[in-house]
Parts: C-alpha cells; sequence; structure tokens
C-alpha cells in the first residue's frame, strides 16, 4: 500500500473512531447508568452480528444559531444503515441519545429519510429504535420540517413494507406521530415514553398531577390507550422480540411470509381441544390455550397481549407459513365484542391483509358489549371497524366457531357472508340471532308471564331454552344453508386448517377499481 493512502486509511479510522463515541465517552457513561443501552450496542443486538453497514456515518448538523457551529457530532444523533435479521434484510435507524439527546435535526430527518425512501424503493422493512428529546430546539422550524418528511414517509410506505417503532428512551410532542402510523410499537418495561404533553404542561393546563411512567410509561400504552403493541422487561429482550416478530413477517406486500420448517404433524390430532371447552356454554375457557393446540409446536406471538384481553390476536405457523390468529376470548368479558376489542381486531386484520397472512379466525363471541358507555362511546362506528377490515380483507380467510356465535357479532367474525373461504363448526357452536335466554324471553313472553303466575317459572324457562337450544343454538341450520361448509370433530382442527390454508395458497381476490374506501376511523 502507498503511504499516501496508509495515511488516508489511517485518518479515515480517527474518523470513524470520532464518529462511533457519539457524544463522547461521559455521556455514553451516563446513558449506561440511566440502564439504557447506546444507539450502537441496539443495533449489535437487533442485526445479525457484523451485518451492519452504516451510511451517512459523518453527517454533521447545519445550525448556525446559539453558537452551535462550534458542537458537532459526526452522525448528528442518529446511526442509520442496513443489514439482516435471520439472513433476510432490514434497515435500521438508532437513535443516539448522547448527542443533544437524539434531538431531530434538518440533517438527523434527512438521514432517517434517506433509509425510508431506500427501504421503500427496494421493499424492505424499516426499523427504528427511538430515544430522543424531540426537535432539536435550536433549530425551530427545520426541525418541524423533519418530523413531517418522515410522517410523509411512514404515510407512503404504510402497506407496502412494514414498519417498526422501538421505543427505548423518551417520545414526546408531535414525534410520537411517527411510531403511531408505523405497524408495531414495541417498548421495554423501564425508560421507555411516549406522550404528546408531558406531565408539566399537564400540570400547567389542566392542573393534574401525574408521573412520566403513569402518563405515558410501557403499562400505560400497553394496557391503557392501546399504543404499544409489544412490552417486554428490558431493552434485550425487547429488541430480541423484534427479531422474532421479523420472522413471521414478509419484506414487502409483494413477498410471501417466510417459511420455518417444523417437525409438528400436519395432522396431529388436536387432543386438547376436547377437554378445554366446558360442558355448560356460560363457563369460560382460554382461547389462547385452544390456539396453541392447533398452530406449529404450539407458538403464538400475541400481539397487544394487555389490551383489550376479550379479543385475542397475534401470529403463529401452520405447516410452516405465517398466520394471522384472530380468537375471542370466553375468559374476559365472556368474550364480547366492545370499542376496544373492534378497534385491535380490526388493525390486525389489516395489517395481516396488507402483507398476504392468511387470518385463521376462532369464534366465541355472544355478542357486541351491551351499555350506554359503548354506544355513547361510539360502538356503532368502532364495531364496523372490524367489520369493514374482514369485509375488504382477500387473503385467505378461514374461521371455525367453536362455541357462541350470535348476532351481527356472527356476521362480522369472517362469516361466510363477508367472504370468508372456509367456515367451519364444532358441535357445539351456537350459530343464532341472540342466546337462548334472551330469545326466550321476546319469543314467549306469555308462555313465561303464565308459568310466572303458576309458580313454574324455573321448569318453563328450562323447557323452553332447551326447545330453542335444539331448534337454533347448534350449528346445524347454518351448515343446512351452506353457511358453514362442514362441521367437524375439533381433534380436526389443525389438518383441516392446514388442507385449507394450502388449498387456498393461489387465491388472488380484487375489489372494484378505486382510490380508497371509506374505512369509519
Ligand atoms: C436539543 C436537547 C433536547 C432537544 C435534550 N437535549 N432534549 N437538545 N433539543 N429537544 C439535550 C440536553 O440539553 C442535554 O444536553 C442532553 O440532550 C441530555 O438531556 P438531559 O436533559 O440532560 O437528559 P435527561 O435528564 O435524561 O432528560 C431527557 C429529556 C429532557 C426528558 C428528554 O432533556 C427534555 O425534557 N428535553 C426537552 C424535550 C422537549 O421539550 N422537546 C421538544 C418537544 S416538542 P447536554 O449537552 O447537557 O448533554 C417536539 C415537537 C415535535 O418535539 C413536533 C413534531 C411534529
Amino acid at each position: 500500500m502507498n503511504s499516501t493512502l496508509q495515511g488516508q486509511l489511517q485518518e479515515l479510522a480517527g474518523r470513524e473512531r470520532l464518529a462511533e463515541l457519539g457524544g463522547g465517552e461521559d455521556r455514553i457513561a451516563k446513558q449506561h447508568a440511566s440502564g439504557k443501552l447506546t444507539a450502537r450496542e441496539r443495533i449489535d443486538l437487533l442485526l445479525d452480528p457484523g451485518s451492519l453497514v452504516e451510511l451517512d456515518k459523518f453527517v454533521t448538523h447545519r445550525c448556525t444559531d446559539f453558537e452551535m457551529e462550534q458542537q458537532k457530532f459526526l452522525g448528528d444523533g442518529v446511526v442509520t444503515g442496513f443489514g439482516t435479521i435471520g439472513g433476510r434484510k432490514a434497515y435500521v435507524y438508532s437513535q443516539d441519545f448522547t448527542v443533544f439527546g437524539g434531538s431531530l435535526s434538518g440533517a438527523h430527518a434527512s438521514k432517517i429519510c434517506k433509509v425510508m425512501d431506500l427501504a421503500l424503493k427496494s421493499g424492505v422493512p424499516v426499523i427504528g429504535l427511538n430515544d430522543s428529546g424531540g426537535a432539536r430546539i435550536q433549530e425551530g422550524v427545520e426541525s418541524l420540517g423533519g418530523y413531517a418528511e418522515i410522517f410523509w414517509r411512514n404515510t407512503q410506505a404504510s402497506g407496502v413494507i412494514p414498519q417498526i417503532s422501538v421505543i427505548l428512551g423518551p417520545c414526546a410532542g408531535g414525534a410520537v406521530y411517527s411510531p403511531a402510523i408505523t405497524d408495531f410499537v414495541f417498548m421495554a418495561e423501564a425508560n421507555s415514553y411516549m406522550f404528546v404533553t408531558g406531565p408539566d404542561v399537564i400540570k400547567t393546563v389542566t392542573h393534574e398531577e401525574v408521573s412520566k411512567e403513569a402518563l405515558g410509561g410501557a403499562e400505560t400504552h400497553a394496557e391503557k390507550s392501546g399504543v404499544c403493541h409489544f412490552v417486554r422487561p428490558d431493552e434485550r429482550a425487547t429488541i430480541h422480540a423484534v427479531r422474532q416478530l421479523m420472522g413471521y413477517l414478509p419484506l414487502n406486500n409483494l413477498d410471501e411470509p417466510p417459511l420455518k420448517v417444523t417437525q409438528d404433524p400436519i395432522d396431529r390430532p388436536c387432543s386438547a381441544i376436547g377437554k378445554l371447552l366446558p360442558e355448560s356454554a356460560n363457563q369460560p375457557y382460554d382461547m389462547r390455550a385452544l390456539i396453541a393446540d392447533v398452530v406449529d409446536d404450539g407458538e403464538f406471538m400475541e400481539v397487544h397481549a394487555g389490551y383489550s384481553p376479550n379479543i385475542v390476536v397475534g401470529f403463529a405457523r401452520m405447516g410452516g407459513r405465517s398466520v394471522g390468529v384472530v380468537g375471542n376470548q370466553p375468559a374476559h368479558l365472556a368474550g364480547c365484542l366492545d370499542i376496544n376489542a373492534s378497534v385491535k381486531g380490526a388493525r390486525f386484520v389489516r395489517f395481516c391483509d396488507a402483507y398476504n397472512i392468511p387470518i385463521v379466525t376462532f369464534v366465541d363471541v355472544p355478542g357486541f358489549l351491551p351499555g350506554t358507555s359503548q354506544e355513547h362511546g361510539g360502538i356503532i362506528k368502532h364495531g364496523a371497524k372490524l367489520l369493514y377490515a374482514y369485509a375488504e380483507a382477500t387473503v385467505p380467510k378461514l374461521t371455525v366457531i367453536t362455541r357462541k356465535a350470535y348476532g351481527g357479532a356472527y356476521d362480522v367474525m369472517a362469516s361466510k357472508h363477508i367472504r370468508a373461504d372456509f367456515n367451519y363448526a364444532y358441535p357445539s357452536a351456537e350459530i343464532a340471532v341472540m342466546g337462548p335466554e334472551g330469545a326466550i324471553n321476546i319469543l314467549y313472553r306469555k308462555e313465561i308471564a303464565a308459568a310466572e303466575k303458576s309458580g313454574k317459572l324455573a321448569e318453563e324457562r328450562t323447557r323452553l331454552v332447551d326447545l330453542y337450544r335444539r331448534t337454533f343454538a347448534n350449528p346445524y341450520k347454518a351448515a343446512e344453508l351452506g353457511y358453514i361448509d362442514e362441521v367437524i370433530d375439533p381433534a380436526d382442527t389443525r389438518r383441516l386448517l392446514i388442507q385449507g390454508l394450502r388449498m387456498l395458497e393461489g387465491k388472488r381476490e380484487r375489489g372494484p377499481s378505486r382510490k380508497h374506501g371509506n374505512i369509519p376511523l
């Protein structure tokens, strides 16, 4: 090597080392002391070892106000690039809190936009690791413009490439709207916060006193607001969960989800379901146990586990292929659909539909949750979201009614009428306009009044409920009409679903040409 090049390479190595130090050793030590990893340590955990190809390592900000020209850090507070996760491509950006608190300058935003543009052009997911004090205060509107450039790209990329946000520090003000547009938000139990206005502003405006954790910590967003889809105890576990999720997803909307070879036999009988289904229709059981008995190796990656537990959604594999699973959860609110469950289910169904992931739905739903809070809160428009999502979905849709499928909820939960492809029911299924208790009150008002007068109310109600159950609360009327393709032994669930999924692999369905539908928001 000639001595000139040698010198140039030394200079390059020096600059690289400087860029890799971010805000410097003291600030890195402070980051560690607060229980957080650095931007680069996080990328090392996320990507396959040694796979990062970094971009824009020497970019600096352009601000000259507040004597900022004297404070420049190579990379300007965000590490960007691409690499692999389990051998599959991913773009990544990771905000560096050691540089101006990870705050977003015009240059910082341009770096993020560059990877987003590359990702969209080449059909590769983007994962953003967020740890930022928000808009770079010294840059004013240039920073706001930078945020809006990111939001615009998030919107353009929606439904084309999976976008994942991981919150590992503060994420406040308008900055929250990028993660909110992306498909999945991950948070770590400690140190992750998201809010539009922080505790101090809230105190000034509304006189409420609230801590950062209670206002916008991981638990709050996982259980109350539903902003966060996955919570893990610490940064390592959170980043590991991102890698896990990526294993279920295709790279883009024209790609197929990856295949994971399994030793779990396709025709394995589901022996747990028969024992799981209770004798009485009013007893709860855990839908997650039923799902685990059906899917490959019992592996189910639940999405939104802490939010609206009356509906269960998540990813699994069947015969090695990814599926999105939706199930009513009789163990919570008897599996009723309410506002939050409808919104949670709708968002998940739309994600699966956008990314060619077949949807398997397990139905056990007594109906929509009654009550003024639900009606006044807009259960009509929110419930319509789930209906709309299922109706517009063109991916393979397979439905199993395990027990109750009553009223409008029967229609909504991937019924034949909104174009599910295969609809199965267990012999225990009850498919009717409403449950027996409510139905006999309306159908047999006079008989019930007479029985009450003659002191034989209990016997008469039992007789009428039995009569109704035999006539309507079973799967056979629906099977006669072809609304149910087959009444099946629960033990055969796995085999039949996998056979169905294979038959539907080539499914192509197109709706009418239009700019876009108008989902009830
Ligand atoms: C420039 C910032 C900054 C910011 C933090 N820093 N936030 N620099 N712009 N927004 C710098 C600090 O000056 C400090 O620099 C370093 O980052 C670390 O910050 P600390 O305050 O020491 O850290 P900590 O105690 O952990 O507190 C973190 C924090 C706090 C909670 C994020 O820094 C904070 O409240 N920052 C301001 C947040 C904010 O109001 N942002 C604007 C929101 S409005 P030194 O040199 O001392 O290390 C917004 C609008 C977006 O973002 C709209 C989009 C549409």
